[in-house]
């Protein structure tokens, strides 16, 4: 079965619809059909410079919301990136690879830089794409089920796999992405023109997966739509109403056209009462079931700690492979 691989930064006390939908709901999915490897990157979230005890506590949480959603352990592999050391090895050797230049260009470097700063600006955000790469390339995964935000990223892995090959000999795969047009972007329901996000933005315009329900139907009631009364899926013209709409689909299953007609003269009133249902319809199992998990912190960290071993048995496998390439001694 080909190999799938993602994961999400525990950046956040709750993950949001745009990671639920965008990804989330794709990894469980995939689980059918694939070899699955989900994980939580810990080592990219001490690139915004969290506490340390938040930080542990959001890495559990995440892990928690990723079995919460369907990511079935008997069936996946599920770790902790930080758990299995040749993450940051093989992101070396990558690095020694990637372009000064390359690594410049990314344009989620040049956003998050530029509001930085350059003396408020780390390494460890610079080479953030590279240890990227390294996730996906030691497994050695075909398919990564990600947003649009992260096509770039992807690109810039599938760049340094063909890199690697070229230059050592076969050594990986090279990755596809797995981008769903649908849901590859959920907007902000206060700003619809820009991406839903736990970086930018105000706090009224994201949906956390473990919200409170009353906070969450009041976000969608208070969603920015757009003039006009009519129910249309246009996102140039109608990207507020557009946005419910592809969150409604997305969760009950219902074609947009067929939404297009059930609201066809009741005005955005309506459309707002039943996106708010469906989105808490399906986030309180989910809710609940996060915090099943999180009652048994024990149970959580043996998945962890068994997911983490089957990863490293993977991992050192292809780090040996690419240490020989490159001329790395081996150590007797
Ligand atoms: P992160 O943690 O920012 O986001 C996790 C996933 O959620 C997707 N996503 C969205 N999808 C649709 N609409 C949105 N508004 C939205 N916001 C976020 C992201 O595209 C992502 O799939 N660099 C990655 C984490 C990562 C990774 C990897 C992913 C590290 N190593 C290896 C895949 C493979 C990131 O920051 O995701």
């Amino acid at each position: 079965r080909p190999r799938v691989f993602s994961g999400m930064q525990p950046t956040a006390d709750s993950l949001h619809l745009g990671n639920y939908l965008g990804a989330l709901t794709q990894w469980v999915a995939l689980q059918d059909t694939h070899d699955a490897i989900y994980c939580v990157v810990d080592l990219h979230a001490l690139t915004v410079a969290p506490d340390p005890a938040v930080l542990r506590e959001r890495t559990r949480r995440t892990a928690a919301q990723y079995l919460a959603a369907g990511v079935d352990p008997a069936r996946s592999v599920l770790f902790v990136q930080s758990h299995v050391a040749e993450h940051a090895e093989l992101a070396w050797v990558l690095g020694c690879l990637t372009g000064y230049g390359e690594a410049a260009r990314m344009t989620q470097f040049k956003d998050k830089s530029a509001k930085q700063g350059a003396e408020g600006t780390t390494v460890g955000l610079f080479t953030y794409p590279v240890l990227m790469a390294a996730d996906i390339l030691l497994y050695r995964t075909n398919v990564v089920p990600v947003g649009e935000d992260q096509r770039q990223h992807l690109e810039l892995s599938r760049d340094l796999a063909q890199r690697m090959n070229s230059r050592y000999g076969p050594l990986v795969p090279v990755p596809e992405a797995h981008i769903v047009r649908e849901v590859a972007k959920i907007y902000d329901l206060a700003d619809p023109t820009s991406k839903m996000s736990k970086s930018n933005g105000s706090v009224n315009g994201i949906i956390e997966l473990l919200d409170d329900p009353k906070v969450i139907a009041k976000r969608i009631r208070s969603a920015v739509t757009d003039t006009g009364t009519e129910v249309r899926f246009d996102p140039e013209a109608k990207p507020g109403v557009s946005n419910l709409l592809t969150i409604h689909s997305a969760l009950s299953g219902t074609p947009v056209a067929e939404l297009e007609d059930r609201f066809a003269g009741r005005g955005y009133g309506h459309l707002k009462v039943e996106v708010a249902d469906v989105v808490v319809e399906a986030l309180t199992p989910l809710r609940e079931a996060v915090e099943g998990w999180l009652a048994q912190p024990e149970k959580l960290d043996d998945v962890l700690a068994e997911g983490a071993e089957r990863a490293r048995a993977i991992a050192r496998g292809t780090l040996g492979d690419v240490y020989d390439a490159v001329g790395l001694l081996p150590a007797g």
